[in-house]
């Protein structure tokens, strides 16, 4: 059985706000990969990105992604740009259940423009048009995301709706595969 749950998709789709819940109702453990790499480095996920480059945070994202693999029973919030290195890829469908979290670009903005999370705290959007941003950059990593085991669309839904049906397909297909 898979013992790992890896929530990918980009900004905005409530990653880090399902992880807790989902991993809660399992009783695992919820790991949120940009606040491993901020306690980590000590340093803001914006501060690494405008001081030292998107290279060298892809790389420090690399590292905390393969030591994650090796703990079990855990549900992983990934940054929107985890699923860019094929070693990222491999690493979370080896032995996790790999769900895409959607969103309509219009959601992302809105949601990345509430209090709390707001679009100066992520500087690859950062563009005189954001939508229009987010359009291009997700579009860029879609087909990445599509190779998740489950997707789903979260616009109309309530968080507890969309960690319900992440519960469910991961629960079917334990089913599945203990039959198997
Ligand atoms: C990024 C998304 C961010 C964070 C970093 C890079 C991206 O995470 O990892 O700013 O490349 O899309 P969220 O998906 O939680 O916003």
């Amino acid at each position: 059985m898979k013992d790992q749950i890896w929530l990918i998709g980009f900004s905005g789709t409530g990653k880090s706000r399902l992880a807790r819940p989902i991993a809660a109702a399992l009783d695992w453990q919820a790991v949120d990969l940009d606040a491993v790499i901020e306690a980590r480095e000590g340093d803001t996920i914006t501060n690494i990105l405008r001081t030292r480059g998107e290279a060298e945070f892809r790389r420090l994202e690399a590292q905390i992604v393969q030591e994650t693999a090796a703990m079990g029973n855990i549900v992983v919030a990934t940054g929107g740009g985890a699923v860019l290195a094929a070693a990222n890829r491999d690493v979370m469908h080896r032995r996790g259940f790999v769900v895409c979290l959607d969103a309509r670009p219009e959601t992302i903005l809105e949601r990345i423009n509430r209090p709390g999370g707001k679009i100066s705290d992520r500087p690859l959007l950062a563009a005189s048009d954001p939508l229009q941003r987010i359009v291009d950059l997700k579009a860029e990593r879609q087909a990445f995301y599509n190779e998740a085991d489950f997707i789903i669309q979260t616009d109309d839904l309530t968080p507890d709706q969309v960690t319900h049906q992440i519960l469910t397909a991961f629960r079917e297909q334990t089913a599945v595969a203990g039959t198997t």
